[in-house]
């Protein structure tokens, strides 16, 4: 199993073959049901069953992807031989038990993020996937948007030159959405911040220190356990010398969404705009002062995947346009049809995807010590050792 310094290496078009399709159960059809006609026209796919407890609204799903396996627990799905592997898309506190549940039914996991919102379930998680050797991937969409495969690309081509800084915001208003993320902590939804700044540089987190900023209305403090309003905090990225910075809110802050990532090198830097769908900018050095800001286009990368599913990094492929996911998401950098592609693609050769299980770790922890390190007055924190593949 690859462990530290895992590599992102994308995908171009022509995987090998297995004898037939992985077969994949979509759990939860939120969110899910999204990602169900990516992994029908991936030629490496089929959708065998998909899984909610609602048994309406479950048929819904099926009648429109014309699905006849439906399952109305959990259970069922693990105990059908023909499924290969599980993509869950269920509420947050369902991630880690599922995930291991499913690894214990000999399937492997596709899991939407976090992997889970303690140490000990992540733990659980990374030990069972080193026990059964079966693959494991969170299906982190920030680092595969059209962004950050852009960003990735410069950098491997030497255009930023050397990397000095990281910097990554989500913001995000949750009052509207589903009542479970009053529980959440805003570091504990941290990896689509977390893991830019991370797998850009391919490197794990060794420790952090954070801070909380204002106060977050009682009934909300009371149910999450987090007082403050904003977390912000700083990553010591292991074996560099590099420091990440990232920052969090859920309630009771001022601004749009926003999912940005900042990355400054020697050379160029890249900055996130502060509006949606305005365009991003690139700080070139060493230019008149009026010139070291351009405001650019940000290519799709669709080339990288097989043909038949080229089309989903667009958002008008998004069949669900109503779901506050899409609405506030923006159809995530047309990261669904790369996230589906990688798993499909590891499976076919025998590789472990990425993140992997334990970058997929590392990456939650550190919003769960960031948490632990904000209630401390900002206190240093190490990331645990199953984090760093020791
Ligand atoms: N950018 C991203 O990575 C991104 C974006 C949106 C949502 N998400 C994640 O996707 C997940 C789902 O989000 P959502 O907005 O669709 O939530 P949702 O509450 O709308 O949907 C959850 C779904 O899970 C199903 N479910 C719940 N418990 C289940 C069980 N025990 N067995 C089977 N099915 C079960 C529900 O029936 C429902 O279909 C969340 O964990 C969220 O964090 C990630």
């Amino acid at each position: 199993m690859t462990t530290i310094n895992q590599s992102f290496k994308p995908r171009t078009g022509g995987p090998a073959s297995p004898s037939r399709p992985f077969n994949v159960a979509m759990i939860g059809l939120g969110f899910g049901s999204e990602f169900i006609p990516i992994y029908q026209e991936h030629p490496l796919g089929n959708v065998a069953a998909i899984c909610r407890r609602n048994e309406s609204e479950l048929h819904k799903v099926g009648d429109e992807f014309g699905i006849e396996k439906r399952y109305t627990t959990y259970e069922q799905v693990l105990e059908d031989p023909s499924i290969d592997f599980v993509h869950i898309n269920s509420p947050i506190p369902d991630h880690a038990w599922m995930s291991v549940k499913a690894l214990e039914a000999g399937k492997h996991v596709m899991c939407t993020v976090p992997m889970a919102t303690t140490l000990d379930d992540c733990r659980k998680v990374v030990e069972k996937v080193a026990d059964t050797g079966l693959k494991y991937m969170m299906a982190e969409t920030v680092v595969y948007s059209r962004e950050f495969l852009f960003i990735k690309d410069m950098y491997e081509r030497g255009e930023l030159g050397d990397i000095q800084h990281l910097a990554a915001s989500h913001p995000q208003d949750m009052d509207g959405w589903p009542d479970y993320w009053q529980k959440m902590i805003p570091m504990h939804y941290a990896t689509h911040v977390v893991s830019p700044c991370l797998g850009l540089v391919n490197g794990l987190a060794e420790y952090v220190s954070c801070f909380g900023s204002g106060r977050v209305r009682e009934d909300i403090a009371k149910k999450s356990g987090n007082p403050f309003a904003v977390q912000s905090c700083h990553i010591k990225i292991k074996d560099t010398e590099l420091t990440a910075h990232i920052w969090r809110f859920l309630y009771d802050v001022a601004r749009q969404y926003r999912e940005s990532f900042d990355v400054y090198g020697t050379k160029k830097s890249f900055e996130w705009t502060l509006i949606e769908n305005e365009p991003h900018v690139i700080h070139t050095a060493k230019k008149p002062e009026h010139e070291i800001a351009q405001k650019i286009e940000v290519p799709d990368f669709a080339h990288l995947l097989p043909e038949p599913i080229r089309k989903f990094t667009l958002p008008q492929e998004i069949h669900d346009t109503e779901h506050l996911s899409f609405i506030q998401g923006g159809g995530h950098g047309g990261s669904h049809p790369h996230l589906v592609n990688e798993f499909l693609t590891a499976l076919a050769e025998d590789r472990d995807p990425w993140p992997n299980a334990v970058t997929s770790a590392n990456w939650t922890c550190v919003g769960i010590c960031a948490h632990e390190s904000a209630m401390q007055g900002g206190k240093i924190v190490h990331l645990p050792d199953f984090t760093l593949g020791r």
